[in-house]
C-alpha cells in the first residue's frame, strides 16, 4: 500500500519527533538535509484542546516543512478526537501521529504514550477517535509492547492497521526497557511481513550504514532516524546515497560543520521570542555538533555557558583559528546519550 501523502521517493526518510529536539528549527534543518518528513514532538491533547499556550506554540511550522506530522498522545478518545480536529482545521499538517511509545512515568500513569499498549482495545478506540476528528491520514508510532511478557509488536501492530492506521513505526523495545538492550531488529521484519500498510523502522540508527542494513534486513517501507540525526542532519543525505547505490557524501568538514550549526543556532533564535532562553536552550545541540573534534571537551565547556549567538560565533572562529588540524574532515558522531523520552 503506498504512502498516504505525497513523497516523491521510494523509501522516505523521517526525522523521528522528539521532545525539546525534533522543534521548527532542527525539522527544517533536516528537511535540508535529506528529511523527506518530519514529525513534531509529542503534544498532549489535553494541551491542545485546553490551548495550553506553551502547547500551541509547539504546534507553529514553516511551510518549507511540509510534509509534516503532528504528534499527539492521550488516552481519552474524545479529547483525542477533538485535539486532531483543532489541529487539522488549523495548523494543517499532512497527517497526524498517535504516540503509543512514550515511556516516560507522568505520561504513562495516566495510559498515555506507552501507558496505552496494555490496553489494546483503548489502543484502537483512540485511533478510531483521532480517524473521526480528521479527514488527514492517521499514523501510529509504537513500542513492541508494555513489558517482556506482553511483548507482540505484531499484534499491536496488526490492532493498529485494523482501527485505520496508514502508516506504522516501530520502536522495538518494550516500555520497561526504557531504551537499555539493542532495538529488535527482527521485529520490524516480523511486522513488515504482518500488515498491508507501510511500516517504519526504527532504533539504533547511529550512521548511514546502519540505516542501509535495517533496510535490507526489515523490508521497511520507510526508516525513522532520531538519536542519530543530534549533531548530524546530513545522515539523512547520506543514507539517501547509500540506499541509491552511490558512493556516500562525506560527513562536513569542520568549519562546514561549524557553519551548520550557526545557520541552526540563527533559525532557533528567530523561532524563539526570547535570544537569550534560545541560546541557552541550544547548548545541547551545540554539544552534539562538536562531539567527537579534536579537543571536544574544552570545546563543549565553553559552548555549555553561552547565553549569545555571538558568544558562539567567536567560540568557533577561535577554534578554527588555532590550526589546520582541526579542519579535518571529522568521524561520524557516535549515538548520542542521554535520550529522555
Ligand atoms: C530526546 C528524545 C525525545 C523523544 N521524544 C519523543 C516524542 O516526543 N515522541 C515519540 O514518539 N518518541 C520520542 N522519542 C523516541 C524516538 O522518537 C525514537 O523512537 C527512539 O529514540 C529510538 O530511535 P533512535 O535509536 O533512532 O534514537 C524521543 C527520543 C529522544 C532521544
Amino acid at each position: 500500500m503506498p504512502f498516504p501523502f505525497p513523497l516523491g521517493v521510494t523509501t522516505p526518510l523521517y526525522l523521528a519527533p522528539m521532545a525539546g529536539v525534533s522543534e521548527s528549527p532542527f525539522r527544517r534543518l533536516c528537511r535540508r538535509f535529506g528529511a523527506d518528513v518530519v514529525v513534531t514532538e509529542f503534544l498532549s491533547a489535553e494541551g491542545i484542546r485546553r490551548e495550553n499556550e506553551a502547547t500551541t506554540a509547539k504546534l507553529r511550522f514553516s511551510p518549507d516543512e511540509h510534509p509534516i506530522g503532528v504528534q499527539i498522545f492521550g488516552a481519552d478518545p474524545v479529547a483525542m478526537g477533538e485535539a486532531a480536529r483543532l489541529v487539522t482545521d488549523v495548523f494543517q499538517p499532512d497527517f497526524i501521529d498517535i504516540n503509543f511509545g512514550c515511556p516516560v512515568k507522568k505520561v504513562v500513569k495516566r495510559n498515555g504514550g506507552s501507558g496505552c499498549l496494555r490496553d489494546l482495545g483503548l489502543v484502537q478506540e483512540v485511533i478510531r477517535a483521532v480517524a473521526r476528528g480528521t479527514h488527514l491520514p492517521v499514523t501510529c508510532k509504537i513500542r513492541s509492547g508494555w513489558n517482556e511478557e506482553m511483548r507482540d509488536p505484531v499484534t499491536i501492530a496488526l490492532r493498529c492497521q485494523d482501527a485505520g492506521a496508514r502508516v506504522l513505526a516501530l520502536h522495538p523495545r518494550t516500555r520497561t526497557q526504557m531504551y537499555a538492550g539493542a532495538a529488535r531488529w527482527e521485529e520490524i521484519a516480523a511486522v513488515v511481513a504482518a500488515l498491508d500498510i507501510p511500516v517504519l523502522g526504527n532504533g539504533d540508527i547511529k550512521t548511514p550504514a546502519d540505516a542501509h542494513s535495517m533496510w535490507r534486513q526489515t523490508g521497511c517501507a520507510g526508516i525513522m532516524i532520531a538519536r542519530g540525526s543530534f549533531g548530524q542532519p546530513w545522515i539523512f543525505d547520506q543514507v539517501k546515497d547509500l540506499l541509491a547505490g552511490v558512493p556516500m557524501r562525506p560527513a562536513p568538514g569542520v568549519a562546514e560543520r561549524f557553519a551548520i550549526a550557526l545557520s541552526h543556532a540563527r533559525m532557533a533564535e528567530e523561532y524563539e521570542a526570547d535570544p537569550r532562553g534560545a541560546a541557552i536552550e541550544f547548548r545541547k545541540h551545540l554539544g552534539w555538533y562538536v562531539k567527537g573534534l579534536p579537543g571536544s571537551g574544552d570545546l563543549r565547556k565553553q559552548l555549555h555557558a553561552v547565553n549569545s549567538l555571538a558568544q558562539v560565533e567567536d567560540i568557533f572562529s577561535q577554534y578554527l583559528a588555532r590550526g589546520p588540524r582541526h579542519n579535518d574532515v571529522a568521524e561520524l558522531l557516535p549515538l548520542a546519550e542521554g535520550a529522555a523520552a
